[in-house]
């Protein structure tokens, strides 16, 4: 009798155990008391998508934005595109803003990424952000002045600030620039990570 009031404490002890793991299991976007978007310390961790630069010897020699670029997806978000090929409710990309240098390498004249300059974000969410275009609300962790730390979170970006520019260029990849990650490209709705390759 009681070894087998010990052994169902047990399992329900477990049980709960279990559930609590579960419920763990948080989304990336995580908000302050006030509703601001917290920065994920743990970005670098996710899926890197793709890069891409625009350097002033390329627009005239004032490019609006001389500056080299590298996407991060969450891991969730990730695995919901490639199995699905959308972007689901909680999807996380992070834009790191780095500052484009040019050098003279042994591969060849170049340009290399300097320093981060800022973190732009998005995040999917159609009940937060029911009233944005695609339902993404649009933010940014800005360098502090004068201090090598970035802003800790960040409220929500206005549409004239962000997100008119992604709905004019755009709207067709529900408002992601694809065209720039090959790794999105090749991975959506495919259930495979990784380069294209033939059927064995
Ligand atoms: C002038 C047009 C323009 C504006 C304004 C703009 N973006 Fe973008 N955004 C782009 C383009 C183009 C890309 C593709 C990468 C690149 O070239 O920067 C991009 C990429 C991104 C990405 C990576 C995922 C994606 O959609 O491709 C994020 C995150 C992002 N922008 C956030 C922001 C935030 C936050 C703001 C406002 C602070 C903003 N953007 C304002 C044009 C714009």
């Amino acid at each position: 009798m009681f070894k087998n009031l010990l052994k169902s404490t047990l399992a329900s002890a477990f049980l709960i155990c279990g559930m609590s793991t579960v419920g763990l299991a948080q989304d990336a976007a995580q908000y302050d008391v006030e509703g601001q978007l917290k920065l994920p310390t743990d970005y670098r961790e996710w899926v890197f998508v793709g890069a891409n630069t625009s350097p002033h010897e390329l627009n005239d020699g004032k490019a609006p934005f001389n500056e080299m670029r590298a996407i991060y997806i969450d891991r969730a978000g990730y695995d919901f595109w490639k199995t699905n090929g959308t972007f689901k409710d909680g999807t996380f990309l992070i834009k790191e803003v780095m500052s484009a240098t040019r050098y003279e390498g042994t591969t060849g004249n170049g340009y290399a990424a300097g320093d981060i300059v800022a973190l732009a974000a998005m995040v999917k969410d159609s009940t937060r952000f029911a009233e944005d275009a695609g339902q993404w609300g649009f933010f940014r962790f800005p360098k502090l002045k004068d201090s090598k730390y970035f802003a800790k979170t960040s409220e929500q970006y206005a549409e004239d600030r962000c997100s008119y520019c992604h709905v004019a260029a755009a709207s067709e990849t529900d408002m992601v620039f694809l065209e720039h990650y090959p790794v999105l490209r090749d991975a959506q709705g495919t259930g495979r990570s990784g380069v294209p390759m033939k059927a064995d």
